[in-house]
């Protein structure tokens, strides 16, 4: 059976940061800054509808932590260009080695899944839009167990949906936490290390490999991979 590469997307083949263009109309130089805000609050405000169960659509995290960010950079939009802003990130870009790294990653003979906090329509969206969504086999939500990641839930859940074992799957994130997740289930993992400035959490729990970019992916898997 083929080994199978969970894409995680927000941050790893799709770049979060591609709102800053939009953002610069209204924040100037305080758009990175404000994007960095968003994001963390996202990711948080999952956390936290994940532990309270008090799940909701991974689009309501991003609006309500628009919403908090606005509150604290002291910004006021109209009704527009909120939905502008909220409108790009329907359609963010994909990062510059994605192409590329799906292609090699196909060609060695892995099968491919993104496996998100977004919905299926969301991230199909994306995925579309980026014009990569043909390298999928399938796209994998959290909203199928109405729960985020890191709960164990839900890479139970990725495992079940690709029909493969842990220790024959693995994640792909840039995400540090999503890769500890996806670790203590028992998956294999590849931290994708955007930055040189991207620091992995001290938990003792550590990444199978670590890489720089998507193009070298393939190759360090296989080499990591169990004999056939
Ligand atoms: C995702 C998050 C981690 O795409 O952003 O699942």
């Amino acid at each position: 059976m083929a080994t199978v590469l969970a894409f995680d997307v927000y941050g790893t083949l799709i770049d979060t940061h591609g709102v800053i263009v939009e953002l610069e109309k209204h924040l100037g130089e305080r758009a990175a800054a404000f994007s960095q805000t968003w994001r963390d609050k996202q990711l948080e405000y999952s956390f936290r509808r994940g532990l309270m169960q008090q799940y909701k659509d991974f689009s309501v995290c991003t609006s309500d932590a628009f919403e908090f960010t606005c509150s604290y950079y002291k910004v006021e939009l109209e009704e527009k260009d909120r939905e502008n802003i909220l409108n790009t990130y329907k359609v963010l870009p994909a990062f510059g080695d994605v192409k590329d790294g799906l292609t090699r990653a196909r060609e060695a003979g892995f099968s491919l899944y993104a496996f998100s906090n977004g919905s299926s329509e969301a991230v199909e969206g994306l995925l579309g839009n980026a014009g990569i969504k043909a390298y999928f086999l399938d796209v994998v939500s959290v909203a199928e167990v109405n729960s985020f990641k890191p709960d164990p839930a839900v890479y139970r859940h990725f495992l079940s949906r690709a029909g493969v074992l842990a220790d024959n799957a693995w994640l792909v994130s840039s995400n540090p936490f999503d890769i500890i997740g996806a670790a203590s289930f028992g998956m294999r993992t590849a931290w994708l290390q955007r930055s040189s400035k991207a620091l992995f959490d001290p938990w003792g729990i550590e990444p199978t490999i670590t890489v720089n970019n998507l193009i070298e992916l393939a190759e360090i898997i296989t080499a990591n991979s169990k004999a056939p």
